[in-house]
């Protein structure tokens, strides 16, 4: 049967975030619009990041790409988590090295003066993308909403770029815990209104990006991290599943799944069998295929398919994804065969 032509294409990925039953396992890709589709780097050779993110015909164009070309069940926004931030006064640049904010932020003076924009007056271009993209897609896959959660965010902003370590955050977590906490609580309240918004635009999921918190201990992310999620996640009007992604998430499960999160998402270092008998309530799982393993031989990502989809074990409450951002350099027929092996070695005949 054809997966990407069945009328349940469009059904699958919001019924696995409810732990409902499903015709196959839904998947789709982080990262799914980017540098590795040629059709994406022809766009990129004509505009910037940052104009293309904030051209909404052209970011509409570029998150249907992957929908297309791979054959994923859910689009994903074409945005960047660090967009907000810009609006809240602080100027970002994306260079070859990564994102670079002009003035980090540093101290309690930095954080007061931080805005607290109406994100529907300062970042039209988005909602306008997410209007465009309802139409574009016409039902045929659910449109995911995203943002940066306020940890993640923060790392950034104190640190004014990529690291490894984030220690200019955590010295600033331990030195003076009052600013950091001030500067979570303000973030928290803009990623509110800036979720909210893009509900009522038409995003019908949102996944929530903590990629760094799994730099904190335990305690510590209970401290910094959870509050701040949570407290995100109960200012979400609407009726949306809410996904939430740590890279290196071992630590923190059980927590993850206190957010009140409705999917959890996990990086490739754990079995999803592990994250199960770890959970209490009947929580969806997302993950959590290595992204380096789309470098194996096409025959082999199927072998790693069926791996994850066994300890999965079956389609209900689990949407296919690898454990982080898709590579630069993955072969595109690579991806193709990782969302084509989802669907086949998950298809479930009764339905
Ligand atoms: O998933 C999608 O296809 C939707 C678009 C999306 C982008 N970034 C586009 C992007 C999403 C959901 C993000 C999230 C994001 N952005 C995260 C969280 C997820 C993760 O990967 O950890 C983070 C940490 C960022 C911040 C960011 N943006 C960094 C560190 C970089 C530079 C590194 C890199 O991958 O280039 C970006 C740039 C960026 N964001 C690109 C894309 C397609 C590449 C820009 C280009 O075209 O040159």
């Amino acid at each position: 049967r054809d997966t990407e032509n069945a009328p349940n294409r469009a059904e699958r990925f919001l019924r696995a975030c409810r732990c409902l039953p499903v015709d196959c396992t839904p998947v789709w890709i982080m990262r799914q619009a980017g540098r590795y589709l040629p059709e994406y780097r022809k766009i990129r050779e004509k505009v910037s990041f940052l104009t293309l993110c904030k051209t909404p015909d052209l970011a509409a164009e570029v998150t249907c790409q992957p929908v297309d070309i791979l054959g994923v069940d859910a689009a994903i926004l074409f945005s960047d988590i660090l967009i907000p931030l810009e609006a809240m006064g602080s100027a970002v640049d994306f260079t070859d090295a990564g994102p670079q904010f002009r003035k980090p932020v540093s101290t309690e003076a930095d954080v007061k003066g931080l805005l607290m924009p109406d994100p529907v007056q300062t970042m039209p271009f988005v909602f306008e993308t997410i209007r465009i993209l309802r139409g574009m897609l016409r039902g045929k896959v659910p449109l995911i909403g995203f943002a940066g959660a306020p940890f993640t965010l923060t790392c950034y902003l104190v640190e004014g770029g990529s690291s490894t370590g984030f220690y200019n955050l955590k010295r600033l977590m331990f030195r003076e815990p009052a600013v950091a906490h001030l500067l979570l609580d303000k973030i928290s309240e803009e990623i509110v209104l800036y979720l909210n918004a893009q509900t009522e635009a038409g995003v019908q999921a949102v996944q929530l990006f903590d990629t760094w918190a799994g730099i904190l201990t335990p305690q510590d992310y209970k401290e910094f991290a959870f509050p701040y999620v949570r407290r995100v996640i109960d200012g979400l009007r609407g009726d949306v599943p809410v996904i939430l992604y740590v890279n290196g998430c071992c630590g923190l499960i059980e927590m993850m799944e206190e957010t009140g999160a409705d999917v959890i998402s996990v990086d490739w270092r754990i079995g999803l069998d592990a994250v199960r008998a770890r959970l209490k309530r009947q929580t969806a799982l997302q993950g959590n295929l290595d992204p380096a393993a789309l470098y194996l031989p096409e025959e082999k990502i199927g072998e790693r398919v069926a791996d994850v989809l066994q300890k999965a074990s079956g389609a209900q409450g689990h949407i296919f994804n690898l454990g982080h951002g898709i590579l630069p350099d993955t072969p595109v027929e690579h991806a193709v065969a990782m969302v084509k092996a989802v669907h086949r070695f998950s298809l479930n005949r009764d339905s």
